[in-house]
C-alpha cells in the first residue's frame, strides 16, 4: 500500500492569466527516487481577482511599475522556489492537511502577507494533482473519495457588467442556470445555445456583442430590468422555459457599489442612462431586489450587500433567505471565521468558494463542509482572472457542492471547466448525478 509519497521537487514560474497579468504556475514533483514508485509532476496556476473582496488572504504583486505596472508575481515565484520547497520537500504529499499546515507555517501570518497566497495555493494545489496522479485515479475522485459522483449546475455569466466590463451595467454578473435539465451535458448544450441566442438578439438591437472579462457580453442597458428581460428572451428563443429548465442568479457585487462616506449603494451606470443620481440605502437595496425576485425567475443573489454590512445581511436573509439563495462571497472570503460568525448570525444562507480567495485547498474544503453542516450551500467559484487550469471543476465534484460558477460558455480559461466536467460526467455515465440545487 502506497503511505509515503514525498515531494521531491518545487518549481514555480511567472505566466500570463486570462486578462494578460501575470499569474503563478507551480509544478510539483512527487515519488521519484522512492524504490518501486514512478515521479509524477503536476502543475497548477493561480487565478485572480478584480473585484477582490477586502478580507481575502494577501495575493503578493512585486509593485514594481517598470514590469508589468506593478503586477508583477516574481517575487511569490521566488517564495515558492526557496522558502515554500524548503518547507514541504520530503514531506508526504498524500496528507494534504499536513502539506497545507507546513505552507501555512512558512508564512506565519493570518492573511499570507508574507509568502503571498498566490504562491501558497499554487504549491497546495499542485501536490494534489501530483497525488492523485501517482495514486492513478482522477483528481475529483482522490479529492473527494469513492462516493464523489454530482455534477454541479453550472451558473453561467452571459452578461457582464461592474468591474468586468466598461459598459453601464451596474450589477456584476448575470447569470443562468440549467436546473431543471436532465444532466449535465444537456445543461452545458442549454447555456451554450441560450448565449448564441443572446448575441444574435443584441445584433439585432444594435447592441454590443464584445465580451467582458468572463465571457459575458457586455452591452449598455439602462438598468437590471433590461438585462433580465433580455435573458429571458433569449431563454425562450432558445426553446427553453424560464423558471422550469433555466434559472437565474446575479451577483450583485455590492462591496463595489458601496459608498462608504456615504453610507449608500451608488448606480453609475444606471445614473449616467437616466441622466439622474441613483443612490439605493440597505433597505432599498433589498426592496429592489424583492422587486427583481417578484418579476423574474431569479433564484440565487450573490453580495446583495457589502462585506462589512452584518446586520444589513442578516435583514436581507430574514426577508429573502425564504425564497432564494443568498450567497456570500466578499462577506465570507472562503474563511471559516467568517462564515461561522454568519451561520450564528443567520446571515445569507449559502457561500461562494474561491480557493484563492483563502489560499489552502485544506483551508478551502474546510469552508465548504462547514458550510455544508449548517444547512447553507456552497457554490464552487472562479476568478474574473483565469487560467487554462481546471481545478476547480474536480473541487465541485469532490466536494458534491451542487453548483459551480465558471463565467460564460465561452472562452477557453472558462470552458476549460465545463469542458472538464464533461469529461467527469462522460467517465460516470449514468452514475453521475445532477439535481436541481433548489429543490432539494
Ligand atoms: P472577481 O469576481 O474574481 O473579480 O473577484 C468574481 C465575483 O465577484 O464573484
Ligand atoms: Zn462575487
Amino acid at each position: 500500500m502506497l503511505r509515503y509519497l514525498p515531494v521531491r521537487r518545487i518549481h514555480a514560474r511567472q505566466i500570463l492569466d486570462s486578462r494578460g497579468n501575470p499569474a503563478v504556475e507551480a509544478e510539483v514533483t512527487v515519488g521519484e527516487g522512492v524504490v518501486g514508485i514512478d515521479g509524477y509532476t503536476a502543475r497548477a496556476m493561480v487565478p485572480s481577482g478584480a473585484s477582490t473582496g477586502k478580507f481575502e488572504a494577501v495575493e503578493l504583486r512585486d509593485g514594481d511599475e517598470t514590469r508589468y505596472l506593478g503586477s508583477g508575481v516574481e517575487n511569490a515565484v521566488v517564495n515558492v522556489n526557496t522558502r515554500l520547497a524548503e518547507a514541504v520537500l520530503g514531506e508526504n504529499a498524500l496528507n494534504q492537511r499536513l502539506i497545507d499546515r507546513l505552507l501555512l507555517q512558512a508564512d506565519g501570518t493570518e492573511n499570507k502577507s508574507n509568502i503571498g497566497a498566490n504562491a501558497i495555493l499554487g504549491v497546495s494545489m499542485a501536490v494534489a494533482k501530483a497525488a492523485a496522479m501517482a495514486l492513478r485515479i482522477p483528481l475529483y475522485q482522490y479529492l473527494g473519495g469513492c462516493h464523489t459522483g454530482r455534477l454541479p449546475v453550472p451558473m453561467m455569466n452571459i452578461l457582464n457588467g461592474g468591474r468586468h466590463a466598461d459598459n453601464t451595467v451596474d450589477l456584476q454578473e448575470f447569470m443562468i442556470m440549467p436546473a431543471g435539465v436532465c444532466c449535465f451535458s444537456e445543461g452545458i448544450r442549454a447555456c451554450a445555445e441560450i448565449y448564441q441566442h443572446l448575441k444574435r438578439i443584441l445584433k439585432e438591437r444594435n447592441l454590443s456583442t464584445a465580451v467582458g472579462d468572463e465571457g459575458g457580453f457586455a452591452p449598455d442597458l439602462a438598468d437590471s430590468k433590461d438585462v433580465l428581460d433580455l435573458i429571458v428572451q433569449a431563454i425562450r428563443t432558445a426553446g427553453y422555459e424560464p423558471g422550469a429548465d433555466v434559472v437565474i442568479a446575479v451577483d450583485a457585487a455590492a462591496s463595489e457599489l458601496y459608498d462608504s462616506e456615504r453610507g449608500v449603494y451608488y448606480f453609475p451606470g444606471e445614473s449616467r442612462m437616466k441622466g439622474e443620481e441613483i443612490y439605493r440605502d440597505y433597505k432599498e437595496m433589498i426592496d429592489y431586489y424583492e422587486s427583481l425576485i417578484e418579476e423574474y425567475p431569479i433564484v440565487s443573489i450573490e453580495d446583495g450587500l457589502e462585506e462589512d454590512d452584518w446586520e444589513g445581511w442578516k435583514t436581507m436573509t430574514e426577508h429573502l433567505g425564504g425564497r432564494i439563495q443568498l450567497v456570500g462571497d466578499d462577506l465570507f472570503v472562503t474563511n471559516i471565521r467568517r462564515l461561522s460568525c454568519g451561520i450564528r448570525l443567520h446571515a445569507a444562507n449559502a457561500i461562494l468558494v474561491k480557493v484563492n480567495q483563502i489560499g489552502t485547498l485544506s483551508e478551502a474544503m474546510d469552508a465548504v463542509e462547514m458550510a455544508q453542516k449548517a444547512g447553507y450551500r456552497a457554490v464552487i467559484s472562479h476568478r474574473s482572472g483565469e487560467t487554462e487550469d481546471s481545478f476547480i471543476a474536480d473541487l465541485a465534484v469532490a466536494t458534491g457542492a451542487g453548483q459551480i460558477k465558471a463565467g460564460a460558455p465561452c472562452r477557453s480559461e472558462r470552458n476549460a471547466k465545463y469542458n472538464q466536467l464533461l469529461r467527469i460526467n462522460e467517465e460516470l455515465g449514468d452514475l453521475a448525478v445532477y439535481e436541481n440545487p433548489f429543490s432539494l
